[in-house]
């Protein structure tokens, strides 16, 4: 296990379960202090330092990422992971449902960076990474509101990768296919046949399989360390092939 990141200190947002904590952790192996941000920060034991707060509303942001940075000295690395879902066609999601999740997802974001901005530019190596998703550029079917908020996370980064690529700060995003998370497993959990649902999960994936979250962590880590220094604006498809390959189908035994 490599300590790159020695020295450096980190900020997960959403890091109490799936990605985040496993991008939390990784992040720890690999020599960084770590806070985590969550609603209940309860998942992400010591020696993370879990702080409270909820991306949707700026106070408890504000106050979580100055106490954050006052726990670790600084924040060098921002994990903007923190999201919610929705399923449906654009007819069934209510307004307030939509403002919701774009509340959560994108304006999280924008919160969590506006905060963590005046600690970053302080940093002689400082990353912001976005968990983005597949769905921000492949047409997944009943995804219409989370598809809307991942493309716009997408954009996002590149928007924030060029307003502050001059002030030394780097900003990239992972796109995750399907990760085997908690998350998942309640879509699953709801579904009339979880079996044949997650096998049909797996089908879409040309390597047949959910991608894990270490996996995850791992593309996060990459593009958060110093040995990324040259990489911005980039757009990581973690996604076991999904975004980038076709296949034909399976020839019959
Ligand atoms: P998860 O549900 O296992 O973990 C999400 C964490 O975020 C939880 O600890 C939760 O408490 C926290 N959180 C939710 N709303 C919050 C809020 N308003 N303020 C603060 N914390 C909040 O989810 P998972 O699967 O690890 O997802 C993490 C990110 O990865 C999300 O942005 C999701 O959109 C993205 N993603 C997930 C994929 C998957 O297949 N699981 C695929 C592609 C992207």
């Amino acid at each position: 296990m490599t300590t790159e990141l020695h020295g450096l200190t980190a900020l997960v947002t959403g890091g109490a379960s799936g990605i985040g904590l496993a991008t939390a952790r990784l992040l720890g192996a690999r020599g960084a202090a770590v806070a985590v941000l969550d609603l209940d920060p309860a998942g992400a034991p010591a020696p993370l330092h879990g702080f409270t707060a909820d991306v949707a509303d700026d106070n408890s942001v504000r106050s979580a990422v100055q106490n954050a940075a006052d726990a670790l000295g600084g924040i060098d690395i921002l994990v903007n992971n923190a999201g919610i879902g929705a399923a449906g066609t654009v007819e069934d999601n209510a307004d307030e449902q939509w403002h919701r999740v774009l509340d959560v997802n994108v304006l999280g974001i924008v919160r969590t960076t506006r905060a963590a901005l005046p600690h970053l530019r302080r940093s002689g190596a400082a990353s912001v990474v976005n968990t983005c998703s597949i769905a921000a550029t492949a047409g997944l079917p009943q995804r219409a509101l989370y598809s809307a908020s991942k493309g716009a996370v997408l954009s996002l980064t590149l928007a924030m990768a060029a307003d502050h690529v001059r002030e030394g700060i780097r900003v990239n995003c992972v796109n995750p296919g399907t990760v085997d998370t908690p998350w998942v497993g309640r879509l699953l959990e709801a579904a009339q046949d979880p079996a044949g649902e997650r096998a049909a999960l797996n089908g879409r994936q040309p390597t047949g399989r959910l991608v894990t979250v270490e996996e995850v962590a791992s593309a996060i880590a990459y593009l958060a360390s110093p040995a990324a220094g040259s990489t911005t604006g980039t757009a990581l498809a973690v996604d076991g092939g999904m975004a980038g390959l076709r296949l034909r189908p399976e020839p019959k035994p």
